[in-house]
C-alpha cells in the first residue's frame, strides 16, 4: 500500500468513526474534547457534526488553519500533561465525546503518550462517553467497541467508558 493510500484509509476511518460517534451521543449531554488540534481538520468536521456542542481543543501550540481555531475560551494550550490537569479542574467529568488524534508519526512514542494521558482523560469523561482514538489504549480494552462498517483494521479505535 502506498503512503497516499494509507493516509486516505486513515482519514476515511477517522471520518466514519466521528460521524458514527456523533450520532451515538445524540441524546447524551456533554461537551466534546479534541486532543491534537493540528491544522484543525477534524475539529472542523466535529463542529459541523455537532454544532450545538461546546468543543474544547488541546494542542501544544495553536497553528491551525485560521478558520479552524476555536475561541481562546475553548483552547487548552500546552503539553497535554500540563493542559489536561487544568481542564480537569475547569471542566470536571463533562465530556460525552473525546477524540484523540495525537499521533506524530513515531508509533511507539504516540502509543506511549496515549498510555500516559489515558488515566487523566478518564477524569474528563461522563459515564458512557465515547472515545475515538488514533492510538490503541490497552487500559481501555474492556471498553472497546466494534468498528462501524467501512473502517480498515487498526486505523482507529473506539471505546465507550
Ligand atoms: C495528527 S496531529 C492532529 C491533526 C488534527 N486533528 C487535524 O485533523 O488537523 C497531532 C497533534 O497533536 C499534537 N500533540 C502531540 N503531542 C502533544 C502533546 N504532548 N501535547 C500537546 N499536543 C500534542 C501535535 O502538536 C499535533 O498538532
Amino acid at each position: 500500500m502506498s503512503r497516499l493510500e494509507s493516509a486516505i484509509r486513515r482519514l476515511q476511518a477517522q471520518k466514519i468513526a466521528l460521524d458514527w460517534s456523533a450520532k451515538k451521543i445524540h441524546k447524551q449531554p456533554g461537551v466534546v474534547l479534541e486532543f491534537g488540534l493540528g491544522n484543525g481538520r477534524t475539529f472542523d468536521h466535529i463542529r459541523k457534526l455537532l454544532p450545538q456542542r461546546d468543543i474544547y481543543v488541546f494542542e501544544r501550540k495553536i497553528a491551525a488553519h485560521p478558520d479552524c481555531i476555536p475561541h481562546p475560551a475553548f483552547q487548552f494550550v500546552g503539553d497535554f500533561m500540563d493542559s489536561i490537569p487544568r481542564a480537569i479542574k475547569q471542566l470536571g467529568r463533562s465530556a460525552a465525546l473525546a477524540h484523540l488524534d495525537i499521533g506524530t508519526g513515531e508509533k511507539n512514542t504516540s502509543l506511549a503518550l496515549a498510555k500516559t494521558i489515558a488515566p487523566f482523560i478518564e477524569k474528563l469523561l461522563c459515564v458512557n462517553a465515547i472515545v475515538v482514538s488514533d492510538q490503541e489504549v490497552d487500559r481501555w480494552r474492556s471498553y472497546k467497541l466494534q468498528l462501524p462498517d467501512g473502517i480498515s483494521e487498526n486505523r482507529i479505535h473506539l471505546y465507550r467508558l
